[in-house]
């Protein structure tokens, strides 16, 4: 089959499609002919080296955590989803390719495009994982940094389902979606912590930092106390008192991507797809989500 690879660290330049052996589903898994891959920070992050000393690869190495696509496999002992269901989910190797393995899964509504729901299960996760570890709860007020992103707008998402009131940064052309869904969006930079309390005359209650972009002060300052923070970005957490939730922590929600096809079925949840790109453009795709800003999700269609 066809799967995007590197096989040294480097830039975008290193992907190439490759001919490659067809992965199997083991024991609790499925295969899927991939549809589309949602491209996450975590691709470029592991492509470059730069995660290299504390998750090292085994070059050649594939690409992609997050894929949706039609079911022709399923491992044994799995229950409940059959050959030809149309789901989403999180590859046990390189989502970009013709064939996935997935180890977590949700059913993808027959509305939802497989494009949108390839950008689901990386950002979902991580939302409700985070408002778990904050206990929001309905009536709160919670504050994200870097609400247009991926896990930034699922979380402002399943906030709102909660019942909470949900303040968001982001630049100014991501304001109106923001607004849109019930959030009450304000921008990032100097000045922060007034802004906040000018649309906040409630107080904060919570907050989420998914940038790391260094606002940890000002969230503790907002929120009151440093256990009220959690950040997925900022390697300085420790330092605050913050805490960091990482993919591989405790607290896992996987649930939380069936969570998100039920609310997308009641028309609560959606992500929208930034920009999709071919196979052979993966690493236009990750250059984009480097460069830091987004509306949803960067995608590329495999079929
Ligand atoms: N620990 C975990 O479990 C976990 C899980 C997933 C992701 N992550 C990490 O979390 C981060 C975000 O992931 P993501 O997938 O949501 O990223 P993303 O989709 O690329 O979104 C990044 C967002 O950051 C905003 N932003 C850029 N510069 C900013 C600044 N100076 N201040 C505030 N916001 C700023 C952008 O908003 P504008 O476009 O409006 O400028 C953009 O919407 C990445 O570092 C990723 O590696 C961690």
């Amino acid at each position: 089959m066809k799967a995007v690879q590197f096989a040294e660290y480097g830039g975008p330049e290193v992907l190439k499609v490759v001919d490659v052996d067809e992965p199997h589903a083991k024991a609790g898994q499925i295969r899927i002919a991939v549809s589309a891959v949602g491209v996450n920070a975590m691709d470029w992050k592991l492509r470059s080296g730069a995660m290299a000393t504390i998750m090292p690869l085994s070059l050649p190495a594939g690409v992609g955590m997050d894929a949706s696509g039609v079911v022709d496999e399923v491992g044994d002992g799995v229950e409940g989803v059959a050959v030809g269901d149309e789901v989403f989910g999180s590859a046990t190797g390189g989502a970009a390719a013709q064939y996935a393995v997935l180890r977590e899964w949700a059913k993808k509504p027959k509305s939802l495009s497989f494009e949108e729901a390839a950008g689901f299960p990386v950002a979902t996760e991580t939302a409700r994982r985070v408002l778990k570890l904050l206990s929001l709860k309905a009536g709160q007020t919670l504050v994200i940094n870097g609400a247009a992103g991926g896990v930034g707008l699922a979380t402002v998402q399943f906030a709102l389902a909660d019942g909470a009131t949900v303040i968001g940064t982001a630049s100014e052309g991501n304001q109106e979606y923001l607004r849109s869904l019930g959030a009450v969006p304000v921008t990032y930079g100097p000045g922060l912590v007034d802004r906040v309390r000018e649309v906040a005359p409630q107080g904060v209650d919570a907050a989420l930092d998914a940038v790391g972009s260094g606002v940890l002060p000002e969230l503790i300052e907002l929120t009151g106390s440093a256990s009220r923070v959690v950040t997925i970005a900022d390697g300085r957490a420790a330092e605050y008192g913050v805490t960091f939730s990482g993919g591989m922590g405790s607290g896992r929600a996987p649930g939380a991507r069936a969570e998100a096809a039920a609310l997308f079925e009641q028309g609560k949840f959606r992500m929208p797809v930034a920009e999709a790109f071919p196979l052979d453009r993966v690493g236009d795709a990750q250059a984009k989500s480097e460069a830091g800003h987004v509306l949803g999700k960067f995608i590329v269609t495999v079929a």
